[in-house]
């Protein structure tokens, strides 16, 4: 069986200083926030695992027909002999890529979740033994240094998560990816699209609650890590859709006047009652959006492909 390696980009740490650091900025402006990347302990992941089984959330199904469909397509094009996946989670969708590129050498899941990569490492290698797979717990906001591996590269980047970013970080993020590639590389990006404001705010508000129980979790998350005093049963679940920037808002409404205690920081932070903590902005696009972000990043688009009901999209660059 070839190597499982698994490689933590960041010491120990660094983790903890910049959940603090993230904690201490977004709890004490106005408006509060905090960003989506802390949901993602074990529970969180699984919760996560959860709502793409629900159905109201549309993306996972629709990005996987695509990848269905397009798989033979996308390798064809590719030739990839090494695949990054940025945000890999579960990498279950990513199972028909990887059927599909019969050239490829090494997979290089990147992810904040240890356990999330190792469950799907250990996975993927009961079903291709021969395959390189070299995981990196990283956050790839932060800057990213890949393993020497063979080229041409496919760098993946789906479920939408890019629309966790806000327009500048996505800037940033897309530049930093097109760094990392050679002519001949190329990327794969997934986004959620425009529709239908029902149709949105359900995705991330579902009838059993599951989102509610995500979303909440970064509050279990802060209680833990840095002895915070949170009752996540004191704020109220609230997806919002803002039609001016396109995307949904999740946010936590605190239900009455209260003050939470993070004695890791040394912090006390008063909310108002039906004050709103900012958890995740997911933004959803057009297609002439993407191929704008992607051509200011120095990404040439070669393929757009959505679903059948026209829901989600894929789409390959390549570096110009
Ligand atoms: C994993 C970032 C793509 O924004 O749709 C799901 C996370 N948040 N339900 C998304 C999420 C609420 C998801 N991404």
């Amino acid at each position: 069986m070839s190597p499982f390696r698994v490689t933590r980009t960041l010491p120990e740490d660094a983790t903890g200083a910049a959940l603090r650091a993230d904690v201490r900025s977004g709890l004490t402006r106005t408006p509060k926030t905090l960003p989506p990347k802390w949901f993602y302990d074990a529970r969180g992941s699984a919760l996560f695992e959860e709502i793409t089984a629900l159905p109201e959330y549309y993306p996972t199904r629709a990005e996987r027909e695509i990848l269905r469909d397009r798989a033979t397509e996308i390798a064809a094009a590719t030739g990839a002999r090494t695949l990054v996946e940025l945000g890999s989670g579960s990498s279950e969708k990513t199972r028909h890529l990887l059927d599909a590129l019969t050239g490829l050498h090494t997979y290089v899941p990147v992810d904040v979740s240890e356990s999330a990569l190792v469950l799907a490492g250990e996975a993927l290698l009961e079903e291709r033994p021969e395959l390189d797979v070299h995981a990196l717990i990283a956050d790839f906001t932060q800057g990213l240094a890949l393993p020497e591996t063979p080229g041409p590269r496919l760098v993946a980047f789906l479920g939408g998560t890019i629309g966790n970013l806000l327009p500048a970080e996505r800037a940033a993020f897309l530049t930093a990816v097109r760094a990392l590639m050679v002519p001949g590389d190329a990327l794969l990006l997934g986004t959620d699209l425009v529709k239908d404001e029902q149709v949105l705010v359900a995705a991330y508000d579902d009838a059993a609650g599951v989102t509610s129980a995500f979303n909440k979790n970064v509050l279990a998350v802060v209680n833990r890590e840095l002895a915070a005093d949170f009752h996540p049963d004191m704020f109220i679940h609230v997806a919002v859709w803002d039609p001016e920037e396109e995307w949904i808002e999740m946010r936590l409404r605190s239900r009455t006047a209260q003050t939470v205690k993070i004695r890791a920081l040394d912090l006390a932070v008063d909310f108002a009652a039906g004050e709103d903590l900012r958890t995740e902005v997911s933004a959803k696009f057009r297609p002439d959006g993407v191929r704008a972000e992607l051509a200011a990043a120095g990404l040439a688009r070669t393929h757009w492909w959505t679903d059948a009901k026209g829901r989600f999209a894929l789409s390959l660059s390549t570096a110009v």
